[in-house]
């Protein structure tokens, strides 16, 4: 797979990647809301908008396989809102296309966000994640841990729990 830097122009087809894979939830979350294309559509030109931070996106043969994003960590959960935490970068997305999955995309883009966000001046890092879910492996996978913190997904209806990791070499 190819990485390169997603523009407005990927927009709509990072938010029909996110339906995809919304949709594979229900496998194991039955009673998931299941966010809409607006709400998607809006999600990804917020994540562009930033001042900070980065929309990666995996191409395999052209065609869109996978994203990312990072944003200097704000607050408690996201990149918006929220004092900054000076040195905490704050992955935003990580998705790959159900029919690329379990090919190392998601390692490689969760392994050039840690590269961007060292070269940001980040020593540290934050994500939540759906409690339960497949991503969870990925994230012990690829070296982070549980940081014990738990929330609430307002557009899935579901529980999340935070995870962290060291930037230092
Ligand atoms: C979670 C997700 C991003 C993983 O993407 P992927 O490209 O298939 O992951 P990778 O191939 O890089 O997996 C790396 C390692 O993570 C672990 N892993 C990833 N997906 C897993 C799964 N479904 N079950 C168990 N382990 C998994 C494995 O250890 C894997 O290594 P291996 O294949 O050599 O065993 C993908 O399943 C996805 O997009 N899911 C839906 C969206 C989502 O939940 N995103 C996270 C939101 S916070």
């Amino acid at each position: 797979v190819r990485l390169r830097d997603a523009t407005t122009a990927d927009v709509p087809a990072l938010a029909e990647l996110v339906m995809r894979c919304d949709a594979t939830h229900r496998s194991w979350a039955p009673r998931m809301r299941l966010p809409s294309l607006a709400e998607e559509l809006a999600g990804w030109r917020v994540r562009l908008d930033r001042p900070s931070g980065d929309v990666v996106v995996a191409e395999d043969d052209g065609v869109l396989a996978g994203a990312a994003a990072w944003a200097p960590a704000r607050g408690r959960h996201g990149g918006d809102t929220g004092p900054l935490h000076p040195g905490l970068g704050h992955v935003s997305a990580v998705f790959v296309d159900p029919g690329h999955w379990r090919r190392g995309i998601a390692r490689t883009l969760l392994a050039e966000l840690e590269t961007r966000m060292r070269a940001a001046g980040c020593d540290r890092a934050r994500l939540w994640t759906l409690e339960g879910s497949p991503a969870e492996r990925l994230y012990s996978a690829a070296g982070w841990r549980r940081s014990g913190e738990r929330g609430h997904h307002d557009p899935t209806d579901l529980p999340i729990v935070g995870y962290v990791r060291s930037l230092d070499a």
